[in-house]
């Protein structure tokens, strides 16, 4: 036993009757039932959001899927059954030694590496008196009969039983099992798709790195610290954040332990300035999703997708800073006092910005304040619209034979005055930010600075979000056509022969207008409303995964609700 109850005769041990009534309890072929989950508006925390998000509720055909109870374990010192002398054995005798237990395999054939293990071996097959002081028993030994006997011998004596491949036999399955260290993730498919839980088992894997046993060790020891102290359960709960959000994770990564386990002690606060790309949250970086999931204090602007912030820790101080169509250089300091000042109260700092952060994003300005304060800062690039917007709507901004250049720039100056673009006219392709307000006076500029009035533009009204649109012309045109639809979304300007470069693959879809697209998405995006902490959604679940630039013909011949070919504009319309 590895608990210190050693005073208990063994059928008396609490944990030895839990074993048994929970192996009689579970009988094979019961489906247990698992209600559905339901969405219900109104406010809610941010981890609420993540559920609803990514688990959705799922009924096929009105059959309810079976669902089992999960559990951790125990079996320490205590004495496993394992059927079986090939490689699905030898793996189920490695997974029980590493939890502790002591392992007995039965078999009368069984492979070398067996030897190597501490394993008690019983070369001959299976006998019911094997199972004799046995908690739980695992059939690997792939014969069908054995099977069959090795689970209805120890149901009847009340041990939990586990027969490979063969639910219907079994009291228990056995998830799919991510280890680092004391940290242990289990992913189970109830039995329906071992081939799934073996894929998602593979990413969580690659997102949870060895680090995180070392992070749980290290969180663990600062809890005993806290707990001795008597510190107040409230504080321990800061203290945990703000390791969460220290260095911490990145220096174990490196290897540096000592150094971690003191940014877990310590209480810098520092910023990470981040680019959260152009809307939909499926193009946040992997950095930027690490980070923003440890935040203590996020401070995004309006520009950013809702949806992103569900990555945040339920307990994160969001703050939505700055309203769309300029800001006040008053306002721009007060976000910068508002970084430092928490900062330098230890907190870490998220600054999310639509796009990229040092595009036309004020980024620059916000590193020397958070540097001539003493603030360590960390820059994460986005993905910027200059260059996710086009792409989206299907246009390239080089192509070979019509563009070796591009130049992105913004429709007016910092001053308010309209650019004068002749500085750009080397470029082949332009883009052109914030370009609404000023379409008429723009395309002016444009034909002033030599551009053709034939010169085919777009202009792409809310990339990657389920408002996207894009709206298709040229430079002597396209304020008339922008100017009869109201534009909601941010926008910006495609300027350049690239806008048509595809035009032969792109969709024909008789039912547009003057290139606007009707969104073949029909369940829509979900609607979050951040409030501080508040997050609410609203509508259904999106499905990041489809995005919204699928290319392949069958795609264009199955504009199904499902999937959202909003880019499929027709550019063959296009007059030049
Ligand atoms: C203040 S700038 C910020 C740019 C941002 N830092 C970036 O790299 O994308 C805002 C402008 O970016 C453009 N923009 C941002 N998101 C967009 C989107 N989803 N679709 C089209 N244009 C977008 C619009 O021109 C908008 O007015």
């Amino acid at each position: 036993m590895t608990t210190g109850c050693r005073s208990w005769p063994r059928w008396r041990h609490p944990r030895e009757r839990w074993f048994r009534r929970a192996a009689r309890k579970v009988r094979p072929g019961r489906a247990a039932i698992r209600p559905r989950r339901r969405w219900v508006p109104g406010p809610r925390r941010a981890s609420e959001v993540n559920d609803d998000l990514f688990i959705p509720s799922l009924d096929i055909r009105g059959a309810r899927l079976m669902g089992y109870y999960a559990a951790f374990l125990d079996v320490g010192g205590q004495r496993c059954l394992v059927v079986g002398g090939g490689e699905p054995a030898l793996a189920k005798a490695r997974g029980l030694l590493e939890s502790g237990a002591r392992v007995t395999i039965v078999w009368d054939r069984l492979i070398p590496e067996f030897r190597t293990l501490e394993v008690a071996l019983v070369e001959r097959r299976f006998e019911e008196a094997d199972l004799e002081g046995c908690v739980l028993a695992i059939d690997a030994s792939g014969d069908e009969a054995t099977g069959v006997r090795v689970s209805q011998a120890a149901r009847e004596r009340g041990v939990l039983v586990n027969v490979l491949d063969r639910p219907a036999l079994c009291t228990f399955i056995a998830p799919a099992l991510v280890r680092r260290g004391p940290l242990q993730v289990a992913i189970s498919t109830s039995g329906r798709s071992p081939f799934l839980a073996a894929h998602l088992r593979r990413l969580v894997e690659r997102w949870l790195g060895p680090e995180w046993g070392s992070m749980v060790e290290l969180t663990g020891r600062l809890r005993d610290r806290l707990r001795q102290q008597g510190v107040s359960l409230s504080e321990q709960t800061t203290q945990y954040g703000r390791a969460l959000g220290s260095p911490a994770l990145g220096l174990l990564r490196a290897g540096r332990v000592a150094a971690a386990e003191a940014a877990i002690n310590r209480s810098d606060g520092h910023v990470a300035l981040i680019g959260a790309g152009p809307g939909d949250p499926a193009l946040l970086t992997v950095r930027a999703v690490g980070l923003l999931s440890r935040a203590d204090l996020v401070l995004y602007d309006a520009l950013v997708d809702a949806a992103a912030l569900a990555w945040c820790r339920p307990d994160a101080e969001l703050v939505c800073v700055g309203k769309r169509g300029g800001r006040t250089s008053a306002q721009q300091g007060s976000i910068e006092a508002h970084m430092i000042a928490a900062a330098q109260t230890g907190r870490f700092v998220v600054r999310l910005k639509g796009g990229d952060p040092f595009v036309f994003g004020r980024g620059g300005e916000e590193v020397l304040a958070l540097v001539a304060a003493g603030i360590t800062i960390e820059v994460v690039p986005g993905v910027s619209a200059a260059t996710a917007a086009p792409a989206l709507a299907g246009i390239p901004l080089t192509h070979r034979g019509l563009a070796a250049s591009f130049a992105v720039t913004t429709a007016r100056r910092a001053d308010g005055g309209v650019h004068d673009f002749r500085d750009l006219a080397g470029a082949d392709t332009l883009v052109v930010m914030m370009p609404v307000q000023a379409l008429q006076q723009v395309s002016a500029q444009l034909i002033a600075a030599g551009r053709p009035p034939t010169c085919p533009v777009a202009l792409v009204e809310g990339a990657s979000t389920s408002r996207q649109r894009v709206v298709r012309g040229r430079l002597d045109d396209i304020g008339r056509r922008v100017g009869q639809r109201a534009v909601e979304g941010p926008a910006l300007l495609v300027v350049g022969a690239v806008v048509n470069a595809l035009a032969e693959v792109t969709a024909s879809d008789q039912s547009m207008q003057d290139g606007i697209p009707r969104r073949a998405h029909a369940g829509g995006h979900p609607q979050l409303r951040v409030d501080g902490a508040q997050v609410r959604v609203d509508g259904a679940p999106a499905d990041h995964e489809l995005g919204s630039n699928l290319w392949s013909g069958q795609a264009a011949r199955h504009q199904d609700e499902h999937l959202d070919l909003s880019w499929r504009q027709a550019t063959n319309r296009n007059p030049s």
